[in-house]
């Protein structure tokens, strides 16, 4: 049979690694360890949903190269943490098992290295300054209300710290993972030397584009040495960073054509992590155009010949293959839509596109993420379950279940029932199936919900 989405399915070489499809699982920290910051079961189960669904890499997000002087959230998994080494190589198992290459991104948060500012009292940045901000533009405080001094590091500083991205890539490699991702987008460390709104230096790491990104071209330097030439390298930058004291997309090219032939894939997201109205452009709310920030790696890629990558608000796979197919990037990366469905590939690929859950941009993933270091998502169950949802649960004895209400969990719980056996009936008040959903369908720019 013809495969519908050609483009989308056809393999990519990077480095030396072939990859099954152009579907990567874009990175989605989900942060659940135990008290060591050790990988949980339900984590790498988490992971090993995305590799079942036919992702062609699947990316664990935010792993610290430096827990000391790097950590944003405290539930980040540190990459010089030698006890690290057995849990990550599940971790890495569960994802190739099923013909996916695992990727770890490696992060710094400097400035923004709010867990290491509440424990050292300062944090570290391309220069100095008393005022970081986080999302909703309040100042970076420590618990006892002082502001937390971003200090400017110093050479050593630096060398130490390109050498700790290399470390941890090696670590990474050594634990049977098939690629790693700097993290260079969103406000962290490394685009905080990239740009000029955070980076005010006068020596050789500031100042002109070419000295702003030495850091980053070390930090691919230090890996390429100790990871050797055909270990990919996937670097993620924001391809503008989408205000007005940020870099934009004329600089973001400038950006991209430096990395050109020393990287293996160009990632290119936008915005900034750490700034409130354009977090909602890294991260596309319902009210965005599904793939509304293609236009940014569409832009670099015609100024590159290293491989680009697109991201955001990407949930059809018609859109994706059409993105592909049109050279508008070569590779697609999915973040909630992963959550929200992560059979994606795999349903694209045999023709059941039709039984794709798409996800909503509702942030849910977000909000039970801050409130407990779990994830949810508001149309998969399965999100926050993952390692129950492993095992049979088929029930020993065939029940007969009665579901009050056909609104949007009464549905879910009655498809859930069914899938296990059950005889469900489904009792409906009204007319009509969908509670809330049929009041929210009559407002057109809430479509997606
Ligand atoms: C819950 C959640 C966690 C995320 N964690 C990370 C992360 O650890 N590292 C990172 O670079 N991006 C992270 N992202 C951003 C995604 O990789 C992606 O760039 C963004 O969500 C836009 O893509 P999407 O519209 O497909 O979700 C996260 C996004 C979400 C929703």
């Amino acid at each position: 049979m013809a495969l519908k989405f050609p483009h989308l399915f056809e393999p990519i070489t990077l480095g030396k690694t072939v990859f099954r499809n152009r579907i990567f699982a874009s990175p989605t920290g989900f942060q659940n360890g135990d008290h060591l910051n050790l990988p949980s079961k339900e984590l790498i189960a988490y992971y090993e949903l995305k590799a079942l669904g036919g992702a062609a890499a699947v990316t664990m997000g935010d792993c610290l190269v430096d827990s000391k002087n790097g950590r944003v959230t405290k539930v980040q998994f540190p990459l010089d943490d030698t006890n690290q080494k057995g849990p990550l190589s599940s971790l890495c198992k569960a994802i190739t098992r099923h013909g996916a290459v695992a990727s770890l991104e490696l992060q710094h948060g400097g400035m923004y290295a709010r867990t290491t500012g509440e424990q050292l009292g300062y944090v570290w940045g391309p220069s100095a300054t008393m005022l970081p901000f986080r999302p909703g533009g309040s100042p970076q405080v420590k618990s006892d209300g002082k502001m937390i001094e971003v200090r400017e590091m110093s050479e050593e500083m630096i060398e130490y710290t390109i050498s700790r991205f290399g470390d941890a890539a090696l670590f990474a490699k050594e634990r049977g993972f098939g690629m790693v991702m700097i993290h260079g987008g969103h406000g962290w460390l490394v685009s905080q030397f990239m740009s000029s709104k955070t980076n005010k230096r006068k020596d050789r790491w500031g100042g002109s584009l070419e000295n702003r990104m030495r850091f980053p071209l070390a930090i691919i330097e230090d890996i390429r040495k100790k990871c050797g030439r055909d270990f990919p390298i996937e670097f993620r930058m924001s391809g503008s960073e989408c205000n007005p004291a940020g870099y934009d997309l004329d600089e973001g090219i400038r950006i991209a054509q430096m990395l050109d032939g020393k990287v293996d894939l160009i990632h290119v997201s936008a915005g900034n992590h750490e700034i409130f109205d354009v977090f909602f452009i890294t991260h596309p709310s319902m009210f965005h155009e599904d793939g509304c920030n293609v236009k940014y790696a569409a832009e670099i890629k015609k100024h590159v010949k290293t491989p680009v990558a697109t991201v955001g608000a990407l949930s059809d796979p018609a859109m994706m293959e059409e993105i592909i197919a049109s050279g508008l990037a070569v590779v697609v990366e999915l973040g909630r839509q992963t959550l929200a469905d992560p059979d994606l590939p795999i349903k694209a690929r045999t023709g059941r596109e039709d039984e794709i859950n798409q996800c909503l941009r509702c942030y849910s993933c977000f909000s039970e993420c801050d409130a407990t270091c779990h994830f949810l998502c508001a149309i998969n169950p399965v999100i926050g379950n993952e390692y129950e949802a492993k095992f049979d649960l088929s029930p020993k004895y065939k029940k007969k279940v009665l579901v009050a209400g056909g609104g949007i969990s009464g549905m879910q719980a009655a498809l859930t029932c069914a899938e296990r056996g059950h005889e469900v009936i489904l009792c409906e008040k009204t007319a009509e199936l969908g509670g809330i959903l049929l009041c929210e369908e009559q407002v057109p720019f809430k479509k997606k919900l």
